[in-house]
C-alpha cells in the first residue's frame, strides 16, 4: 500500500507561513534599513504612472518590510496617506484612516499599531486609489499569501479596481503558492534586495 505523504493546502499554506516569517525576522537591522530605501525609487514610479493621490500603507510588523520612509517621501509630495484600522464591527475587514501623526496610534488585538478610530476620518473605500500591501509569501504569478487572517481578501473583495501594490522582500518569494478560491492576486509587487 502507498504511503499517504501529500500535505493538505491549508497544511501547505501554514507551513509556508512559519518558514518565511522566520527567514523575514531573521533580516538584519541593517537589510531592513537598506531593503526601506530601495523599495522608495520604484514605488514612486508606480504612484506617478497612476497619479494616485489617496494611497494606503501598513505598519511593520514581525519583519516586514518598512514602508515608513516612502510615507514620509510621499507626505512631502502633497500625497494624502493612509493605514488600515480592524473594523469594528465587521470582524475581519479593514478601515482605512488619514496617518497625520505618531500621536494618534494604538496597539491592535494583534499588537499592531494602527490610528484611532475615529468616525469622522474613516476614507470611504471607494476612494482609495492605491493600496500597498504587507505579506508573508508571494509568488511569480502574483499571487500573495498573508498571515492568515484574510483581512486584505475580504476587504480588497470590496474595491476590486483598487491598484494593489505587494511590498516584500526577496527572501518571501516561493515559486509557486498553494492559492484558494478567494486569495485575491496582486497587480504590482516592489521587492527590497538586500541579501
Ligand atoms: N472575501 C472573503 N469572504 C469571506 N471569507 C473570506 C474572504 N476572503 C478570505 N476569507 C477567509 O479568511 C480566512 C483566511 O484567509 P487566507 O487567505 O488563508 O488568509 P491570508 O490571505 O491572510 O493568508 C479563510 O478562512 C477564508 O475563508
Ligand atoms: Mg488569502
Amino acid at each position: 500500500m502507498q504511503k499517504e505523504t501529500s500535505l493538505s493546502i491549508l497544511e501547505l499554506r501554514q507551513q509556508l507561513r512559519k518558514s518565511i516569517r522566520a527567514k523575514r525576522l531573521a533580516l538584519s537591522p541593517e537589510q531592513q534599513n537598506f531593503a526601506s530605501q530601495q523599495i522608495i525609487g520604484p514605488s514612486l514610479k508606480l504612484i506617478e504612472q497612476y497619479q494616485a493621490t489617496k494611497i494606503a500603507f501598513y505598519l511593520p510588523f514581525n519583519g516586514e518590510i518598512s514602508p515608513l520612509a516612502l510615507m514620509e517621501e510621499l507626505k512631502k509630495l502633497g500625497k494624502k496617506i493612509y493605514l488600515p484600522v480592524l473594523h469594528p464591527f465587521s470582524e475581519n475587514y479593514l478601515l482605512f484612516i488619514e496617518y497625520q501623526s505618531e500621536q494618534d496610534l494604538e496597539q491592535n488585538r494583534f499588537g499592531i499599531w494602527q490610528p484611532k478610530l475615529d468616525a469622522r476620518k474613516v476614507l470611504p473605500l471607494d476612494e482609495l486609489e492605491m493600496i500597498f500591501v504587507p505579506l508573508v509569501a508571494f509568488d511569480k504569478q502574483g499571487n500573495r499569501l498573508g498571515m492568515g487572517g484574510g483581512f486584505y481578501d475580504r476587504t480588497l473583495s470590496l474595491i476590486p479596481d483598487v491598484i494593489t501594490v505587494g511590498l516584500a522582500h526577496r527572501c518571501q518569494q516561493v515559486d509557486e503558492l498553494p492559492i484558494e478560491s478567494w486569495d485575491i492576486p496582486l497587480n504590482h509587487f516592489v521587492i527590497g534586495e538586500a541579501e
